[in-house]
């Protein structure tokens, strides 16, 4: 208890990386474990993380993220992107995963497939899309805790314009949209931000019993 209350206090939004710290690979492989290990809603993971590695694009990215310094400064930069959709073929896939790690029997297996198709397909796209976005969040608290625990810095973002990103890196056409920015790193010195007090609501306004 003492501990995560320590992680989570330990852990600002930073403004200013320092651009020489990188991540090894080791803290790199929890991170990426962290975000494999997200929960999302009937399992189906409608995620994709996409590192950007190449400095160039970072630059490009920065404009269109009001030029934060962070998406370029950072160790690594993590887009966190949603699925647009999801059509029948991306439910067999995720039935086939499911039934072969577990092992299912085949007559289980049709169960879950009807009973997944039932729910998800009849849902209109138009609420599909926010329900994708929604695990999106799901991913980001749990890396902002998991990266807090292994001390390194995470910068929540969605400072950005999507729609120029997703046309930027041809998202549309893949069924993705981008969701968060998430530079990844180690604080600079000489981000002040790291010494201000944090500011939350007292547990008598966020908390009630009924
Ligand atoms: C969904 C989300 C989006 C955010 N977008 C940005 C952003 O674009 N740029 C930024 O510097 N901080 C961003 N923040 C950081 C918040 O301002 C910060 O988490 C909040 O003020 C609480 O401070 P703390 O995280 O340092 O405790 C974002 C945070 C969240 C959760």
């Amino acid at each position: 208890m003492k501990k995560i209350v320590e992680d989570l206090n330990w852990r600002y939004a930073v403004k200013q990386y320092d651009a020489n710290k990188k991540l090894s690979t080791e803290q790199l492989d929890i991170i990426k474990e962290s975000l494999r290990l997200t929960p999302s809603a009937y399992g189906i993971q409608p995620l994709k993380f996409i590192f950007v590695s190449s400095p160039a694009l970072r630059e490009e990215i920065k404009e269109i993220a009001h030029n934060q310094g962070q998406v370029v400064d950072a160790s690594h930069l993590l887009i966190i992107c949603s699925h647009k959709s999801i059509d029948e073929s991306y439910l067999d896939n995720h039935v086939n995963l499911v039934t072969g790690i577990r092992n299912t029997p085949p007559e289980r297996a049709a169960g879950f497939s009807e009973f997944l198709k039932n729910n998800i397909l009849k849902m209109p796209d138009s609420d599909v899309e926010p329900w994708n976005v929604r695990q999106a969040y799901i991913a980001l608290g749990q890396l902002l805790h998991t990266c807090a625990s292994i001390r390194v810095d995470a910068t929540p973002m969605e400072g950005f314009n999507a729609k120029k990103l997703d046309e930027l890196l041809g998202l549309e056409e893949k069924n993705l949209k981008s969701v968060l920015l998430c530079p990844i790193g180690f604080r600079s010195t000489e981000d002040n931000y790291q010494h201000l007090t944090k500011v939350r609501k007292t547990n008598e306004q966020l908390f009630e019993t009924i």
